[in-house]
């Protein structure tokens, strides 16, 4: 029985992912609301605080806690904020008609559908920015923001996410193998996920041992994410996902679905699930949550 299957561990993480929302909502929402309201805030505000999962804050607070207890949550909500920001503009940017075209996110009018194409475009640039400013306010020292920034930028650009979303695009209508589809899905979504639990190790100032087993654990669900975003995309109606189900096929993306089958995606997302489990054991101490966490990457349905 994993640590997840518990009820005491199934609500701790139920708890943890409605306080990562209630604080990253009240971050960004002060760092978005002392400006001139305008059309720019206000897409800026519709993509950042509407109703996403939080997971990238959440494994903020979730490994900053394991090593430094509850004291610390207040430190990381400038990190979980700048991670959500990041993570908004890649969606905005991600369902614009240059690249996945499409229409509803969240439940709701994408940011292009609900503002317009240019307006969605500047809320993304701008997010973006707000990502690193709300680093360089952060309550830290010089030296531990320059590596909170430094692991942000790796993880959002060239080297990260946007490497990812270019090579996403490149292989539509392609069949990749299983080794370029990894990087592109480690790229795309895993090294934001990686990312965030970096930097939560970073926050609570994780020693050499610990910080390894966690790249070791976040590695291994940034890339579970993604091969469950793909099952998900199959598996799951519209409404429950609050994305257009069938999108990956539509657009004939290259997914661990259309490699693999849907058997061979799932075995996939439980061998990294394991693979997760045994970087945690390897960690010793109280590693529920994060295990919890582990488990709900490849059981949600949405
Ligand atoms: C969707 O991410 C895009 C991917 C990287 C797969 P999430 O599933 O975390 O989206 P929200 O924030 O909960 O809407
Ligand atoms: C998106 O991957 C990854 C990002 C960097 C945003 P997808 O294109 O599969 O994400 P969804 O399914 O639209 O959320
Ligand atoms: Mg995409
Ligand atoms: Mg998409
Ligand atoms: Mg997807």
């Amino acid at each position: 029985m994993t640590a997840a299957t518990q009820p005491s561990a199934t609500s701790e993480l139920q708890e943890l992912l409605s306080s990562s929302s209630t604080r990253v909502e009240a971050t960004i929402d002060a760092a978005l609301s002392n400006s001139t309201a305008n059309t720019l805030i206000a897409a800026m505000r519709y993509a950042a605080l509407g109703p996403g999962k939080r997971l990238r804050p959440a494994l903020v607070y979730a490994v900053a806690s394991t090593f430094a207890g509850p004291e610390i949550l207040d430190n990381c909500d400038s990190a979980a904020a700048a991670l959500e920001c990041i993570h908004a503009y890649s969606l905005i940017h991600d369902d614009l008609p240059a690249m996945d075209n499409d229409d509803l996110r969240r439940g709701r009018a994408t940011c292009h559908i609900q503002f317009d194409e240019a307006s969605a475009i500047l809320a993304g640039d701008a997010l973006q920015t707000q990502a690193f400013e709300l680093l360089l306010n952060a309550p830290h020292s010089d030296q531990l923001k320059l590596q909170l920034l430094s692991e942000l930028a790796n993880a959002s650009g060239v080297r990260g996410m946007v490497a990812g979303q270019a090579m996403d695009l490149a292989a539509v209508g392609k069949v990749l193998d299983l080794a370029q589809l990894q990087q592109m899905h480690q790229l795309k979504t895993g090294a934001l996920i990686s990312a965030a639990a970096r930097m939560g190790a970073l926050i609570s100032d994780a020693n050499s041992h610990q910080r390894m087993a966690i790249n070791e654990y976040a590695k291994a669900i940034g890339l579970a994410f993604q091969v469950q975003d793909d099952i998900l995309d199959v598996t799951t109606d519209t409404d429950t996902l609050g994305k257009a189900q069938g999108a990956d096929a539509a657009r004939k993306k290259p997914t661990y679905i259309s490699l693999l089958g849907f058997d061979g995606a799932h075995s996939k997302a439980q061998k990294l699930h394991d693979g997760a489990s045994a970087a945690l054991s390897r960690l010793g101490g109280d590693t529920r949550l994060l295990q919890a966490l582990a488990d709900y990457i490849i059981r949600r349905n949405y």
